[in-house]
């Protein structure tokens, strides 16, 4: 399985902090936001690593990171996604990376406390098509939400006024590799982005889509509110811890 951090973007939501530097650099408690995902992948064994980043500041990645050697990586790759066309734009832009493979993707401001071990296992032994992760949050209302029908998952809807769970869709998604033809049919949102949302229903449509439930705390850190309570959680617990 390959893995693949999406840290583009342009990071409005946190200016001025991100008017001269990308949103994933800034740091949470003791590191620089993408190290956190990062480790979430390779705790979970997935070592062939992918960074989607854009917009300014591009460069400083491949400073702060270079071959991955803190993260006990030979080498890690690269990818620069031109304007904001949403997180399934950035996400296409790994195909030729996946090779066929499936592939896990970690949204580069979102920070757990456990791991995905688990989850990764479970994708591995459902035989392809899609695995979410879910987790009850209290304020739904700015995630995508699941809808579910008896234990199934039956729709996504990104961003709702009125939520119908309170479970959010978590941004770390396991795709097989139809994952990129999906995205080729996205039209782009009324945010003028394609979705990563519109991917998910697409795979729960064909009935391929499986969840998990996070265990511990999650948190994005997309906005000074949660990049706040990010550091907070870090500095009470630590992140990406195993046991
Ligand atoms: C994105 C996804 C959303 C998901 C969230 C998790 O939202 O679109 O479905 O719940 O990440 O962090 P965004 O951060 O782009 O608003």
């Amino acid at each position: 399985m390959r893995g693949i951090v999406l840290a583009g973007g342009l990071g409005t939501r946190l200016h001025p902090l991100t008017k001269v530097t990308n949103k994933h650099l800034l740091p949470v408690y003791s590191k620089p936001m993408i190290y956190y995902p990062i480790e979430t992948l390779t705790l979970a064994g997935i070592t062939d690593i992918l960074i989607v980043t854009g917009g300014n500041n591009a460069g400083d990645f491949l400073r702060l990171l270079g071959n991955g050697k803190d993260f006990g990586l030979n080498r890690i790759h690269y990818a620069y996604q031109e304007g904001e066309g949403g997180i399934a734009e950035a996400l296409g832009l790994a195909e030729h990376f996946a090779e066929g493979e499936p592939i896990c993707v970690v949204l580069g401001d979102n920070i757990i406390e456990k791991n995905i071990i688990t989850a990764v296992k479970d994708y591995k032994k459902q035989g392809g098509g899609a695995r979410i992760m879910l987790k009850e949050v209290p304020d739904p209302e700015r995630f995508g939400v699941a809808e579910f029908k008896d234990e199934k998952v039956i729709s996504i809807e990104e961003k709702p006024k009125k939520p119908k769970s309170n479970c959010a869709v978590i941004g770390i998604y396991m795709y097989d590799e139809r994952v990129f033809d999906i995205i080729k049919t996205l039209k782009p949102s009324g945010r003028g982005e394609l979705e990563i949302t519109d991917v998910n229903n697409a795979y729960i449509k064909e009935d391929s889509m499986r969840w998990s439930i996070l265990e511990g705390w999650w948190t994005d850190a997309g906005t000074i509110e949660s990049l706040h309570r990010a550091n907070d959680l870090v500095a009470k617990t630590g992140a990406n811890n195993v046991k």
